[in-house]
């Protein structure tokens, strides 16, 4: 299994962590550090856009650092170190970032149709061209821009609110785009529809995306580089470069290497987890 280098490039890296700790709560009785010392380059490739996950034991700290990334509040600012995007310190949430969550985020009171449309109506621009432009996506997603335009969220199924979720980020043109955990809440049929979609849908937007995933299967297939994290704190163990998902989710995840860089990745994240607890309740070795 070869790995294609990237090319050497003077570009700002689309996302860079250098030394960056949070910790939450400073000065307070309940002070917790979340991460600390968390190093990390995703190259801006041209024209391309690379897909990196994150995985790691729950309370990682995995969503902290898409948050940083995103620029929200309490996990913006970081407590020290640096964050850029694009070479640019982060100020706060910008157009250039946009997030897809866990839990359907879309607006109850909004048709599919008005949701999608929203972020271009808050940027100002007219109904027909902001229509026009969510139609559009609705059908790169897989709805049906007709029919399912006119539904309200309590209509549809959780792999359509989901959709209609990476829609309304992508009608943006987001050059980054964060997505914790977005397919967690899915049966496995539908995840695997949703990992191919989203592998479609990337290499359109050639964004560069920062995804976070509990599944190591989901991490491995969708991942051009994987940052494994361990806990207290929560910190990067590891990057593995990975072979960009060039097959269908069913077809590449039953792949012979595939298989053996999940079993490793579990076994890895079983001996995180282990040494994460107190020693009175290790078993013994
Ligand atoms: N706003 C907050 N205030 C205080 N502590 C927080 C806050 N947000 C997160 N934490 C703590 O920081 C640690 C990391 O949380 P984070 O949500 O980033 O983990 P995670 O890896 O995303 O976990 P999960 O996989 O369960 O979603 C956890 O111990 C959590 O309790
Ligand atoms: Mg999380």
């Amino acid at each position: 299994m070869s790995l294609p280098e990237a090319p050497a490039t003077d570009r700002p890296a689309a996302v860079a962590f250098r030394n960056v700790t949070k910790i939450y709560g400073v000065g307070t009785p309940r002070e917790y550090v979340a991460i600390s010392d968390v190093s990390f380059t995703i190259p801006d490739v041209a024209d391309h856009g690379e897909i990196s996950s994150f995985l790691g034991p729950s309370g990682c700290g995995k969503s902290t650092v898409l948050r940083l990334v995103a620029g929200l509040a309490p996990q913006h600012p970081p407590t020290s170190g640096s964050v850029t995007v694009l070479g640019e310190q982060i100020r706060g949430p910008a157009a250039d970032r946009g997030m897809v969550f866990q839990d359907y985020t879309s607006f109850d009171n909004r048709t599919v149709l008005d949701n999608v449309a929203f972020g271009l109506e808050c940027r100002g621009v007219g109904r027909p061209e902001r229509e026009a432009e969510a139609r559009d996506w609705i059908a790169k997603v897989g709805l049906d821009p007709t029919r399912d335009a006119t539904k309200y969220p309590h209509e549809l199924s959780g792999g359509m609110r989901q959709r209609v979720a990476i829609a309304r980020t992508l009608v943006l043109r987001p050059r980054i785009i964060l997505m914790d955990e977005p397919f967690g809440a899915l049966d496995p049929a539908t995840r695997l529809d949703m990992q191919d979609l989203l592998v479609a849908l990337w290499r359109e937007v050639q964004a560069t995306v920062l995804f976070v995933t509990h599944s190591v299967e989901e991490a491995v297939y969708l991942g051009d580089r994987l940052f494994l994290m361990g806990t207290t704190p929560g910190r990067i163990v590891e990057e593995v470069r990975l072979p960009a998902a060039s097959a269908p989710a069913r077809e590449a995840q039953s792949q012979p290497w595939f298989h053996d860089q999940v079993q490793r990745l579990h076994t890895r994240i079983e001996e995180i987890e282990a040494a994460a607890l107190p020693s009175s309740s290790r078993a013994p070795s």
